[in-house]
């Protein structure tokens, strides 16, 4: 029996980086993943690292590469002859990132002194401040524990009646990983990895289709940064159906995918692949819960308070296996604060100011209220945007698509609001995070020298035109 302050199951960005914080205040940390390779190693970093943020991200960069040597490096006078599509080699230089990200957290573990189980943790009973955690692994192990932080992330939604085969319907890993560009591709949900996935395999020559059950799109955003993707990602060729209702998938050598169309009509869709990216589910199954009395929501969440404490005392629960945005970094900032409130002190996780990226081209990215939320709460608010089309900097680059808009009280001049649509935005909403976090006002980033020529510079514009004096428009 090995005996710890702390014990984290699940090593993704919520489990991983709760370790690292309880085990640099000084407490004897432990942390149990059980994701392996091909091969049966360790790799920890969870979803995000091995099916999530990070391959995605190498694969939009390499079919970005593609696309441009194929269709914009001759407007720069740069004739590419005889460009041809390597994917086995696109797909190896994705799994390499992922592995040296694996790599590089087992590293961390090491250096900051935290036991790495590799296996499936579960609850064996105990109460508090000694909580009996058995590891499922090669050996066996059974901890004790003075805190648990449940960290075990969530697995992808299934449409009713069509299980992932990760052959012909897929999820967010056969999504990553698929051998050959297919000709047809459906998705299913014009969601995140919708759009992000959509657009890697639209680049490499797929013909995608995006069948989406509501029928506005991306719900979440802006409505004019929505408006503005919808124009633009058709233009690039994602034909996109939405309000239908998605019927009856069969699949035979290739899938089809019956659905009502917005008007109600039957039709039918044939494709070589399909993706189904209709959001995720928290992944509580093989915790054992029950056994110690762990309370979930009415969604099969781990219910938990503000500060991350679940029903049972001394265990905590962060990440996607909470409530709350699924986001990387919002997992990290409960893993941090977890463990900070753990050792005494103050952890505090501001959910205004998380900000969201969705990294298609143009990149999306927004930080706190959208117009439409002021609206309906009522609240009295000014505008000021900023087109990249008037930026020198987004010239020079060829990308002048979209704007940045910023939303200010109307009295008080204080950020609401921060909305992008164009190139690099997953950068440059930093900006926007900083100053909410430092509740500044919008004339407060009108103040600040941004450098020339850059794109930061349509935040400084779009916050002057809050008082509607921008200079170079
Ligand atoms: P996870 O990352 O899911 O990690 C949970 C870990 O716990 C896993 O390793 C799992 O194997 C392990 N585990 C579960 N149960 C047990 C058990 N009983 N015993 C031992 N181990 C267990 N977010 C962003 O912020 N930016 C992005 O760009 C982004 N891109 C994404 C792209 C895709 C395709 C997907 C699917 C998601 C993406 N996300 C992104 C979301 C992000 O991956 C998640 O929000 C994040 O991984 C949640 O972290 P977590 O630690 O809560 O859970
Ligand atoms: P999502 O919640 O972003 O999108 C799911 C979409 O599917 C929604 O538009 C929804 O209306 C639609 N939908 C649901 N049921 C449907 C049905 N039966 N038929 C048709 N459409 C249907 O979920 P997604 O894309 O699966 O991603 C899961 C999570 O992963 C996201 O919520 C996000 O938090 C995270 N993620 C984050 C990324 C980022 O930060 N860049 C990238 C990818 C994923």
């Amino acid at each position: 029996m090995k005996s710890f302050d702390v014990v984290v199951i699940g090593g993704g960005p919520g489990g991983y980086i709760a370790a690292i914080r309880a085990a640099q205040l000084g407490l004897a940390t432990a942390c149990i993943d059980e994701w392996k390779t091909a091969d049966g190693k360790p790799a920890p970093g969870g979803t995000c690292t091995n099916v999530g943020c990070i391959p995605s991200k190498a694969l939009l960069q390499s079919s970005e590469n593609y696309e441009h040597a194929g269709h914009a490096f001759s407007e720069h006078g740069i004739q590419v002859k005889g460009l041809s599509l390597d994917l086995a080699q696109m797909l190896k230089r994705k799994d390499k990132v992922v592995r040296q990200n694996n790599e590089g957290i087992l590293y961390l573990f090491k250096k900051n002194k935290i036991a790495f189980f590799h296996g499936h943790g579960r609850f064996a009973g105990g109460s508090a401040g000694a909580w009996t955690i058995k590891v499922d692994g090669k050996p066996e192990e059974t901890l004790t524990a003075k805190h648990v932080i449940v960290a075990t992330g969530s697995v992808p939604r299934a449409l009713p009646g069509a299980a992932f085969d990760n052959k012909l319907i897929l999820d967010n890993d056969g999504a990553l990983a698929i051998p050959e560009v297919p000709k047809r591709l459906g998705v299913i949900g014009a969601g995140v990895i919708g759009l992000e996935m959509g657009s890697v395999w639209r680049r490499l020559g797929a013909e995608v289709v995006i069948l989406e059950a509501l029928p506005a799109f991306l719900g979440a955003a802006d409505e004019q940064v929505a408006r503005e993707a919808l124009k633009v990602f058709t233009k690039q060729g994602l034909a996109m159906h939405m309000g239908v209702k998605v019927g009856k998938v069969t699949t035979a050598r290739d899938v089809k995918v019956e659905y009502a169309d917005s008007a109600g009509k039957a039709q039918a869709l044939t494709v070589d692949k399909l993706i189904v990216s209709i959001g995720r589910v928290p992944n509580t199954g093989g915790l054992d819960a029950a056994a110690v009395g762990l309370k979930l929501d009415e969604r099969g969440f781990v219910a938990v308070d503000d500060q991350c404490r679940t029903n049972l005392p001394n265990v905590w629960a962060v990440g996607d296996v909470v409530r709350g945005p699924m986001l990387a970094h919002k997992a990290e900032e409960e893993g941090v604060a977890v463990a900070e409130t753990i050792a005494g002190k103050h952890g505090h996780v501001d959910f205004n100011t998380i900000p969201w990226v969705i990294y298609t081209s143009p990149e999306i990215a927004w930080v706190g209220k959208t117009e439409q939320q002021l609206k309906s709460e009522g609240v009295r608010y000014k505008a000021g945007q900023f087109p990249f089309m008037a930026n020198g900097r987004a010239r020079a680059l060829g990308d002048t698509t979209g704007f940045v808009k910023f939303l200010a009280d109307e009295k008080t001049d204080r950020i609401l609001g921060v909305h992008i649509i164009g190139p690099m935005a997953s950068e440059m909403i930093a900006e926007a995070v900083v100053a909410m976090e430092f509740r500044a006002s919008a004339e407060d980033i009108a103040l600040i020298c941004h450098a020339h020529p850059s794109l930061s510079e349509a935040m400084k514009e779009a916050a002057l035109a809050v008082d509607k004096r921008t200079l170079n428009l």
